[in-house]
């Protein structure tokens, strides 16, 4: 089994950026936490991170022969990118969406999601679980 993580926008910030919403772990730490996850499960993992739309749109393409899922905060974008909902339409591969923070506590335009619609489900608010979550959450829908 094959699984992409995806991140977006300013989530290479992950560390520095607003650590009481976000956390303190870098996405170099949480990457090699949830590599120690997919070895240990025997998925194969790819990690990707992103602050271009094109770029993040590129990767999810690739998913479609590449992957069987994907996991994918696609952070800021998440709230506006027909391009990137598109995209996930287009991979015609699972997709679980993940925040690490609770996008519903927090201000009004972050309550939609143009995404949600087109993925399996949607895991928020658990910090860097959510990853871990995410992978668990496609390897049952896929095993
Ligand atoms: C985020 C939530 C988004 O609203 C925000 O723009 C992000 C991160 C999260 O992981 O909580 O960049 O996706």
């Amino acid at each position: 089994m094959r699984i992409f993580v995806v991140n977006g926008p300013n989530l290479d910030m992950l560390g520095k950026r607003e650590p009481t919403i976000y956390g303190a772990d870098t996405l170099d730490s949480i990457n090699a936490e949830l590599s120690q996850l997919c070895s240990d499960m025997g998925i194969d993992v790819s990690f990707f991170q992103s602050n271009s739309e094109g770029e993040l749109i590129d990767i999810i393409h690739s998913a479609r022969e590449e992957a069987d899922g994907i996991v994918l905060n696609a952070g800021a974008y998440t709230h506006y990118s027909i391009a990137i909902r598109d995209a996930i339409s287009a991979a015609e591969k699972p997709c679980v969406e993940v925040h690490l923070s609770n996008v519903h506590k927090r201000e009004e335009f972050r309550h939609k999601s143009v995404i949600s619609a087109v993925c399996e489900g949607v895991i928020c608010g658990f910090g860097k679980d959510v990853y871990r979550l995410g992978i668990l959450a496609l390897y049952s829908k896929l095993k």
